[in-house]
């Protein structure tokens, strides 16, 4: 497995790891070539196992504090410390951009990237109660904003 600069070839795969990931509100492909088509503000590096994507994750690169985009493996390979390394190279880039912070948004109820992020230096700064809205009536959920400073 290795990580390198996600470049076109990668976004359709990418995007069906992405409806796997989230079936109620994943990104369209159409946001892949937007995010691609954004560099160099914005970086996405994927995770490549027998010349196949198994996992992405994003930056966007705005000044002193860097926003995560998105950290998502395929469905058959977490658990596996892939998620953590993408987050390592994400950290990596961002403190080699100049960026002393990181922040993130991330579902009260995502119980993975949570464990994730909590345990890469993440904490809690701010709660945005009941941002997620569902679209059949069921209960809302808070967005969580993480920050983790980069030494
Ligand atoms: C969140 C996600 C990226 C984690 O990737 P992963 O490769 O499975 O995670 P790793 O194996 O690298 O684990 C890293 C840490 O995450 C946490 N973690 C991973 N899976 C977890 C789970 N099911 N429950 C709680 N914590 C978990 C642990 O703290 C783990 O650290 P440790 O192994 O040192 O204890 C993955 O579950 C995923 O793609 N989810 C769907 C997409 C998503 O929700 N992305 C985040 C959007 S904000």
């Amino acid at each position: 497995m290795r990580l390198r600069d996600a470049d076109w070839r990668d976004l359709a795969p990418m995007a069906e790891i992405e409806a796997r990931s989230f079936p109620a509100d994943a990104w369209p492909p159409a946001t892949f070539w937007a995010e691609h088509a954004a560099r160099p503000r914005r970086s996405y590096v994927v995770a490549i196992d027998e010349h196949r994507v198994v996992g992405y994750a994003g930056l966007d690169l705005a000044g002193d504090v860097a926003d995560v985009m998105t950290v998502t493996v395929h469905p058959d390979r977490r658990g596996t410390g892939l998620g953590a390394h993408l987050l390592e190279e994400l950290h990596t880039r961002a403190r080699a951009a100049g960026a002393a912070a990181v922040m993130l948004e991330v579902r009260a109820d995502n119980g993975p990237a949570r464990g994730l992020y909590g345990s890469r230096g993440y904490a809690v700064v701010h709660t945005r109660s009941g941002y997620y809205r569902s679209a059949d009536g069921g209960p809302s959920v808070d967005a969580l904003i993480m920050r983790k400073e980069l030494s």
